[in-house]
């Protein structure tokens, strides 16, 4: 019956990313996916990633056996102590229960496979996104059948945070919703709630009994910093909340292809809680079982020798902050050049925006025109990947950004 198969859209991003490559103009420019790239706008291998490679490549026993379900536990246990801390209470009294999945987007998947089976299953479930959010969200929530709404987040008129409208909305969501909050580095408008604000936000969630799903694809990439851009999950958790954390290994150490990620559930505290997060660590094992049989090892090997040596972990730190401040320093310069040239429009935003992203607001029919006109690839919402910035294109785009605007 395959005739009755209707034609779907392409992934705007994978085509975005398709139509980049098929165009053969030499001053093409890729503001698309949230992918660092270098200041040639080339690919960049980590140089940790590239010592920890050699490293795995000279070990006489290293094989290709299948790793446990659950995945590498050295990998899982380091990812437990890089999203909360050390010292997290979460850790200390066996709350946490963590499984290594396919990057971020599989941490999300399995947890939203599990909450669709297992949060409060003869309720009536609501998932809350922002709005925007990375639209992968809708997808990956609405094949298991979870039925989603959004929250205000981002304010046209700022280009910031919607922080009133984001509040009332979770405020007014039935009890026990369940809201998806971007650890840090907020795809796709690069703006975070500040400490305060996440501060307000808890309460009003402790306040509603709301379950929050942290999705952490940037940490490190939104202030260079690894415990602060934890800040949001680490509060959370100390405030005694129970909840899930999907985070990736993507971005932060450029492991894009390999797919290293891991997902955790946090428990509240309680005296049963070790017996508790044993029988999710079942659950979870079977769905995994069922979904993947068991996790790729290579990146999360990878991860795992950085992770847990010291000399590799700071000279890891090392590189973010290479990656982060590159795109700092673009921020900068994008944002002086326009306002240098007086392009219509306010432009702090470039620079009050944080991570990967910046939410220009461009309109789509300058995005289109700009795609058009100077082989800018952009998405469609106006974000760009300031990654995609360089020394050597920055004036071009920055031009071409210009007469988009005027026209
Ligand atoms: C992006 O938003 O560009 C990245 O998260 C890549 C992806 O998988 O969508």
């Amino acid at each position: 019956q395959a005739d009755v198969v209707p034609q779907a859209p392409e992934d705007p991003l994978f085509g975005l990313m398709a139509a980049y490559r098929r165009d053969t103009d030499p001053n093409k420019v890729d503001l698309g996916i949230g992918a660092y790239r270098d200041d040639n706008a080339k690919p960049w291998v980590l140089p940790v990633v590239k010592s920890a490679d050699e490293i795995l490549r000279n070990d006489p026993n290293l094989n290709h056996e299948y790793l446990p379900i659950a995945g590498l536990a050295e990998f899982t246990t380091s990812s437990q102590k890089l999203i909360l801390g050390a010292d997290s209470p979460a850790i200390k009294e066996k709350r946490i229960t963590s499984l290594q999945t396919i990057s971020g987007t599989g941490a999300v998947h399995l947890g939203a496979l599990f909450l669709s089976k297992f949060y409060r299953p003869n309720a009536q479930r609501t998932v809350y996104f922002s709005d925007p959010t990375w639209p992968n969200h809708f997808q990956i929530f609405s094949n298991v059948h979870l039925q989603y709404l959004t929250y205000p987040y981002f304010s046209k008129k700022t280009r910031g945070l919607d922080f009133e409208g984001m509040i009332n909305t979770i405020q007014n969501a039935a009890e026990g919703s369940i809201i998806l909050l971007h650890a840090c580095a907020h795809n796709p408008t690069g703006v975070d709630p500040t400490q305060e604000q996440w501060k307000e936000i808890c309460k009003v969630m402790q306040a509603k009994n709301h379950f929050p799903f942290f999705d952490c694809a940037y940490q490190g990439f939104a202030s260079g910093d690894l415990a602060k851009d934890a800040w949001a999950v680490r509060y959370f958790v100390e405030q005694g909340f129970e909840l899930c954390i999907a985070q990736s290994y993507a971005k932060n150490f450029g492991l894009y292809g390999e797919r290293a990620g891991c997902f955790h559930f946090v428990t509240s505290p309680a005296s049963d809680a070790e017996a508790t997060v044993g029988r999710l660590a079942s659950q979870l094992a079977i769905l995994q079982r069922s979904e993947i049989s068991n996790p790729p090892a290579y990146g999360a090997r990878i991860a795992s020798l950085v992770l847990n040596d010291k000399g590799l972990f700071a000279e890891w730190e090392a590189n973010l902050k290479t990656m982060s401040g590159r795109i700092i320093d673009m921020r900068k310069a994008l944002r002086s050049k326009l306002e240098e040239m007086g392009t219509p429009g306010t432009w702090n935003h470039i620079t009050d925006q944080i991570g990967m992203f910046s939410f220009t607001g461009l309109t789509e029919k300058q995005v289109l025109k700009l795609r058009e006109d100077s082989h800018v690839y952009m998405t469609k919402n106006g974000r760009i990947s300031m990654a995609g910035l360089n020394t050597h294109n920055i004036d071009y785009f920055a031009t071409a950004v210009d007469k988009a605007v005027r026209e």
